[in-house]
């Protein structure tokens, strides 16, 4: 399909889960990819990378903590200074510290809203000047469902998916006239890293809301991204994308 072949791809999070799932999406088309990550080891991105490879894909990880403002900037400074440009930003870093509101620290309150929602200002700032220049690009951030319905045990992390869709109508606003687009994905119930950590009773009380009757997978998410990222969806801009299996509707 050649329309997004060559162009420069950068993941955050993309080592597992979703953003490894978006980066095979993202694959196929030929495009050269960039995935940041924080994981203690390099274990997950190493196995992402030699898929990738298998692939006949060009691929590079890097292990940075893009909730630092410095470290995000020097990251992709490099990536224009090595390529030349950057087509597209994938925002998927994401952690949960959850814990109900009364029980909540300041550090997990800070934690979960620095590495959700200040990297993404930090990522996207980065990106916007190169993407300006260019006259084109695309973003996706990814939000939850949550930030729509609210959860249980989730107050710091429903914050920090809310704030990423005010976040990207805004910022869709400011560079429309660019042609950069600006969107969100927001997942649902999606058996990743995250959720495998949650209780089976819990796991059952979402899945029996979900009028699909089951979670969904990284590639149903991964699918939205690539999407949203093609000449398909040229005439979307500031919009949230719900994958969800109805589970809010
Ligand atoms: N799994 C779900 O059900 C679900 C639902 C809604 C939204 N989401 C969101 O989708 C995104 C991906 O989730 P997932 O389930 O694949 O998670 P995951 O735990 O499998 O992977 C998280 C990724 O984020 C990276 N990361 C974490 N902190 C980072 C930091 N400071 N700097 C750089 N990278 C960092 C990790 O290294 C890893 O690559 C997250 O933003 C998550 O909040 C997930």
């Amino acid at each position: 399909m050649g329309e997004i072949a060559s162009r420069i791809v950068l993941i955050t999070g993309g080592s597992r889960g979703i953003g490894r799932a978006t980066a095979y999406a993202f694959a196929e088309e030929g495009a050269r990819l960039v995935l940041a990550h924080y994981d203690p080891d390099e274990t997950a991105a190493d196995e992402t990378l030699a898929v990738l490879k298998s692939r006949g894909v060009e691929a590079e990880s890097h292990r940075v903590d893009i909730s630092s403002y410095a470290a995000a900037a020097a990251l992709i400074d490099d990536i224009v200074e090595r390529f030349g440009r950057v087509d597209v930003l994938v925002n998927n870093a994401g952690i949960t510290r959850d814990k109900i509101l009364v029980r909540m620290s300041e550090e997990e309150w800070d934690a979960v809203i620095r590495v959700n929602l200040k990297s993404v200002f930090n990522c996207t700032q980065a990106v916007l000047k190169p993407m300006m220049k260019q006259r084109a690009g695309c973003i996706v951030s990814i939000s939850s469902v949550v930030a729509e319905r609210g959860n249980f045990g989730q107050g710091n992390y429903a914050a920090s998916k809310a704030g990423i869709l005010g976040f990207t109508r805004s910022v869709a606003r400011e560079v429309a006239s660019r042609a950069i687009r600006v969107n969100a994905v927001a997942p649902g119930f999606i058996e990743t890293d995250m959720t495998a950590v949650l209780p089976e009773k819990v796991k059952a009380s979402f899945i029996e809301q979900i009028p699909l009757g089951r979670m969904g997978q990284s590639e149903d998410v991964a699918n939205a991204v690539y999407w949203l990222c093609s000449n398909k969806a040229a005439y979307l801009t500031g919009q949230v994308i719900h994958v969800n299996g109805g589970l809010y509707m």
